[in-house]
């Protein structure tokens, strides 16, 4: 019988709900005990804590995560950690204080300085914390990897995310970070591109990464232009040019400002092959002379599959977490170059914008008419929203050694002045 991961989860609202039931279900495959748990509010979850049968199943329950594992961190060998993303690095800090390693929702941090800090506070866990990335364990996803590396289709010659995530009004009044650039003075950058999609990014990012399977690029250019159709502090709609060190140009554009069905594409384009995976969908291989390969992506159960995968890792029968906070490097840079790149967030024209009201769901969606035209230009022709409509300067060039520049220039941002 393999040894049970005790566990302690900081949170129960939000998606820590589904961590909860993840654990729950995972505990009656005997892979795992759910120890503790902290909420400030622990009361209005009460219901919850019923239908997990907290009482039975002996579960303790705090108001603060740091009472709750100055009592409980003898008793546990993982906390996790899906609570806003501004409280990441300060959660993150206590438990690896204590030597415990922690299972870190995406996004890590959007803060390159703070992520680094989080990477050293660490090296001081028992174990390589792991960050929930949802997609990088798809065995789909690693065989075709597999394959990319050993060169089945031929040199890879660029990449694009296309991903169109319509949210309504109400989901940036969700809570107090939504779309914020800041909650008080901390950085938060709440995005389509650097939150809600960045399973996305970060997967396109593994794609171009090599020689090793667990690998993501390393971003040598960035590009960017960040709009907004919301009325948030943040952006909605992320256009975004990285050339990696290796001289493989990737394109992503991705929005929040738009109604309908979702869709996403991850599109790998090789010597031989164009690789279209899209998750929870299908992978096509259109190869060069014709023939093309498509098959349907099994369903996964990402958290149950995130939380065994790193429990395999935690009792030594696996090497390494499939992304660790060292992983997120690329992805995070990424972010912040793009801000500095564009330098502002611009409003997407009012003349393209639109309410959309959807009677069923009772929510009210934003619509730009030129959205999807701006999407095909840019990932299969590289023209710029700002040239050819959105009325935006051009995104500067901007490598790492511009990195310095993010704080001040988001604080800019967020406070409407230019900053150079
Ligand atoms: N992997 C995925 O598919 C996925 C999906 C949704 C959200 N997320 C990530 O999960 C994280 C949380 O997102 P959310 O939308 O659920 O946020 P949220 O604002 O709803 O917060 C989640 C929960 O954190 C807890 N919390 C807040 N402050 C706390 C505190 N001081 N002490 C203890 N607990 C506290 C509360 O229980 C709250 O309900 C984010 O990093 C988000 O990106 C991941």
């Amino acid at each position: 019988m393999k040894p049970v991961i005790r566990i302690g989860i900081v949170g129960l609202g939000g998606f820590a709900a589904s961590h909860h039931q993840a654990i729950a279900r995972l505990e009656e495959r005997g892979h795992a005990r759910l120890v503790c748990t902290c909420d400030p509010d622990p009361d209005r979850y009460a219901g919850e804590q019923a239908n997990l049968r907290f009482a039975a199943r002996g579960v303790q329950v705090f108001r603060d995560y740091r009472a709750m594992l100055d009592a409980c961190h003898r008793q546990l060998d993982l906390v996790v950690i899906p609570t806003p993303i501004q409280l990441h690095a300060d959660m993150h800090a206590e438990a690896t204080a204590l030597g415990l390693p922690t299972y870190l929702e995406k996004p890590p941090t959007l803060d390159y300085a703070e992520l680094e800090r989080m990477i050293q506070a660490d090296a001081r866990a028992s174990h390589a914390s792991h960050v929930g990335f949802n997609f990088i364990i798809e065995k789909r996803r690693l065989a075709l990897k597999e394959r990319l590396l050993g060169g089945e289709f031929g040199a890879v010659r660029g990449a694009t995310l296309g991903a169109l995530w319509p949210r309504p009004a109400s989901y940036f009044a969700r809570n107090d970070w939504a779309g914020r650039l800041f909650v008080g003075e901390h950085p938060v950058l709440d995005s389509c591109f650097g939150n809600a999609m960045a399973h996305f990014v970060h997967n396109l990012l593994f794609w171009m990464g090599g020689p090793e399977l667990f690998s993501w690029a390393q971003i040598a250019a960035v590009r960017a232009e960040l709009y907004r159709a919301h009325a948030i502090e943040g952006a909605d709609t992320f256009f975004v040019e990285a050339d990696t060190a290796s001289g493989v140009t990737l394109r992503f554009a991705v929005s929040h400002a738009c109604a309908g069905p979702s869709s996403h594409c991850e599109i790998v384009l090789c010597d031989k092959a164009a690789l279209r995976y899209t998750v929870g969908g299908s992978l096509e291989i259109r190869w060069n002379d014709g023939r093309i390969e498509k098959s349907l992506l099994e369903p996964f159960d990402a958290l149950q599959e995130n939380h065994l995968e790193y429990f395999r890792y935690l009792r030594g029968e696996s090497p390494r977490p499939a992304t660790t906070l060292a992983d997120c490097r690329p992805f995070v840079a990424l972010n912040d170059l793009a801000y500095i790149s564009s330098g502002r967030i611009a409003p997407i024209p009012a003349s393209q914008v639109s309410g959309v009201r959807d009677e069923k769901e009772q929510k009210d969606y934003l619509q730009v008419t030129s959205m999807q035209a701006m999407h095909e230009n840019f990932l299969s022709r590289g023209v710029w929203p700002g040239s050819s409509g959105w009325d935006k300067e051009p995104g500067e060039v901007v490598t790492l050694a511009d990195l310095p520049r993010f704080h001040g220039i988001i604080r800019a941002i967020a406070g409407g002045q230019p900053d150079t």
